[in-house]
């Protein structure tokens, strides 16, 4: 017989955060919304969309800076999500906790997960999601073992409860990183109020955590299992881009001529084309997307509408509408953008002529 006290499970809507300036991303957040860099060829958001929805939490809302518009029409009204969403714009991007405060009337007095959106898990967060539906603590915290505490927020637990979260210690009181997915019920709102703005000028998430345990209210902390990324630097889209290929199931719905060779987990989007070429997975090649003559290696996302030719390309990520011809060399390890043109040519002598945007780099390995 079910207990009186039993109580129904508590419904959670999802915060996700999609401002900011992603100054560290540059050049990529000149033209574009950080959250939206597409990693197996889906924006970044859209697998924070993703981890929400896959647990049953389908309303949203969204907070946008200055890429609104951007996010706006890319996300839409979420119906391809099977989602609904609501934009909250933030005038400046003030903090994490300013974003949260801006989110007060969208939330209510409903339980939340908060979701930064250039977030990268491995695993799904349904455990946390029915722990905190299902218990009655004011805040979830997730943590993740990093090597250099140093440089993130820092767990200091006792049992899994927290009791303290220090930025960036000197000296860490454990190797517990807190990562960008937060569990809180409203009590939040009070506490936001009462934080004051830090040396940078934001309202930061940590003292807003902290000034809940302080306040004798009940934050708990789980050490997540699978990977977590925080794409904010170059390095950390090229691993998550890794990690979501991992787990690609293979899927050729475009064409491939005979004199192709297709190895590992491919995916080939609609309306691709792969000619006299190798493609060796896990890949995945976009829509309207050309190989010809060319080697794609592992762990290669190439966007929709390029153009890959004479090529060898590998452990790189190709954003849309972009052409690489006759370059010389093995292409690695490497993030191209939106629109970028390389052409190259195979005769002698082998020289450069370069328009490279603020901020771009080449090298060689
Ligand atoms: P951060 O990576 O901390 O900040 P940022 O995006 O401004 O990047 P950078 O440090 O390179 O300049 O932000 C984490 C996430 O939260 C990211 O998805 C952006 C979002 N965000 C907001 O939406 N509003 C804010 O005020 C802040 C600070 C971040």
């Amino acid at each position: 017989m079910e207990s009186a006290l039993e109580q129904e499970p508590r419904k959670l809507k999802g915060l996700l955060l999609a401002g900011g300036k992603g100054t560290r991303l540059r050049p990529f957040t000149y033209t574009g919304a950080k959250q939206l860099v597409a990693l197996a060829n889906r924006p970044i958001l859209f697998h924070a969309i993703d981890q929400l929805t896959t647990c049953g939490i389908t309303e949203l809302g969204i907070v946008v800076g200055e890429t609104k518009e951007e996010v706006m029409a890319a996300v839409g009204d979420g119906s391809q999500f099977g989602a609904k969403i609501t934009f909250i714009e933030q005038s400046a991007p003030l903090g994490i906790a300013h974003a949260v405060k801006i989110a007060e009337d969208f939330i209510g007095s409903d339980p939340f997960v908060l979701f930064l959106g250039d977030n990268i898990l491995k695993e799904g967060i349904g455990r946390y999601v029915e722990q905190f539906q299902t218990g009655c603590h004011n805040g979830l915290v997730l943590l993740y073992p990093v090597d250099e505490p140093q440089n993130f927020g820092v767990a200091e637990l006792d049992g899994d409860k927290l009791i303290r979260v220090v930025e960036k210690p000197r000296d860490p009181p454990s190797n517990m990183a807190v990562i960008g997915i937060y569990f809180f019920d409203s009590t939040v709102f009070d506490a936001i109020r009462r934080v004051k703005p830090s040396a940078r000028g934001e309202l930061e998430i940590t003292d807003t955590i902290q000034r809940l345990i302080d306040d004798g209210l009940d934050v708990r902390a789980e050490v997540i299992s699978g990977r977590w990324i925080d794409t904010g630097k170059h390095d950390d889209l090229l691993e998550a881009n890794h990690l979501l290929l991992e787990d690609l199931e293979p899927e050729l719905a475009g064409r491939h001529d005979d004199a192709s060779t297709i190895q590992g987990r491919v995916v080939l989007q609609e309306g691709s084309e792969v000619i006299n070429s190798r493609i060796q997975g896990p890949v995945i090649i976009g829509e309207r997307t050309r190989v010809v003559n060319s080697f794609i290696g592992p762990f290669t996302s190439i966007n929709h509408d390029c153009l890959i030719a004479d090529t060898e390309i590998s452990g790189s990520v190709v954003l849309e509408h972009t052409t690489i011809e006759q370059v010389d060399g093995r292409i690695e390890h490497s993030l191209i953008g939106r629109n970028v043109e390389l052409r190259g040519h195979q005769r002698r002598p082998h020289g450069y002529e370069l328009i490279l945007g603020d901020f771009s780099k080449l090298r060689t390995p």
